[in-house]
């Protein structure tokens, strides 16, 4: 394909991009002319990461990070902008899941997805918010939402409230950088053919008495569009809202998942 340079020199950081949906969308930014630092929690990129490394050397960096630590995340950010320069593109993606029956769902659990899902989401954006507003950046965050952010399930509760947080901390977000010209959406996807998807199929497998692989089989069919979609089917809406395409859109969520949820 062709690349338009729709992120020419646009410095993006993506967080949780070591592999799944995050890896896909860096690759895309990288083909539209992009300068990428991938901030992920283990030391070493995986293989996926190191092969695009390779074939990008000047303009992709890896930082291990953890997003729930706020002096890894200001350290991340400091490395990444003495690399690239201020930072016009946040894909704010790392997310973890998990599940349980609702009378089992401990504070343990809650804990756990909360941090990363939401506190680290949301200090994360404060942080590259601050930077944008300082250096006059006129840039764009892209949350990483999910369906299970529109509507309850028995057995997923808390991921589903940490979801729904992501969809209204970017509207507030949204309105108050407008003043600053910085954009703040979110996209909602269905459900992805990811790592994650493996550990949610087991989890459903437990809980529902199905054979692994069952799940992932059924929430498929459900699909309007018939299937899961897979990581590089995101990545046209995180290039859509992070370039001048897009300049009129902000506070919004938008839903990337085959018509299951119609908005
Ligand atoms: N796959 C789906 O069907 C689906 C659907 C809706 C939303 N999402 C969301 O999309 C995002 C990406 O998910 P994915 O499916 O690509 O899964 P994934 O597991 O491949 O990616 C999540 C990434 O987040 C990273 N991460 C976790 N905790 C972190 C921390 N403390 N600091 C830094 N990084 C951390 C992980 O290491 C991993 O690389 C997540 O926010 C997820 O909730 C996924």
């Amino acid at each position: 394909m062709t690349s338009l340079g729709r992120l020419e020199k646009k410095h993006a950081i993506l967080t949780g991009a070591n592999g799944g949906i995050g890896l896909a969308v860096a690759a895309a930014y990288l083909h539209e002319g992009a300068l990428c630092t991938v901030a992920d929690l283990p030391a070493e990129p995986s293989a996926e990461l190191a092969l695009l490394m390779s074939q990008h050397p000047e303009t992709l960096i890896y930082l291990p990070t953890n997003v729930t630590q706020s002096a890894s995340v200001t350290l991340m950010i400091d490395r990444a902008s003495q690399a690239f320069g201020p930072v016009d593109t946040f894909f704010n993606n790392a997310g973890v899941f998990d599940m349980a029956p609702l009378l089992e769902s401990d504070e343990a659990m809650y804990q756990r997805l909360f941090d990363v899902n939401v506190k680290g989401m949301f200090f994360t954006m404060q942080k590259i918010l601050a930077q944008m507003c300082n250096s006059g950046t006129r840039g764009s965050v892209i949350n990483m939402a999910s369906q299970a952010g529109r509507r309850g399930e028995a057995l997923v509760s808390h991921y589903c409230a940490t979801k729904a947080a992501v969809i209204s901390y970017t509207q507030s977000a949204a309105l108050a950088m407008a003043p600053f010209g910085i954009r703040v959406n979110a996209i909602s996807p269905g459900v992805v053919d990811t790592p994650m998807w493996g550990h949610v199929d087991a989890l459903f497998a437990r809980y529902e008495g199905l054979k692994l692989g069952e799940k992932k089989i059924a929430v498929g069919k459900e699909v309007p569009l018939g299937r899961m979609g897979v990581p590089g089917e995101v990545a046209g809406a995180a290039v859509f809202l992070a370039c001048a395409e897009s300049a009129y859109i902000t506070a919004q969520t938008l839903n990337v998942d085959g018509g299951n949820v119609m908005s």
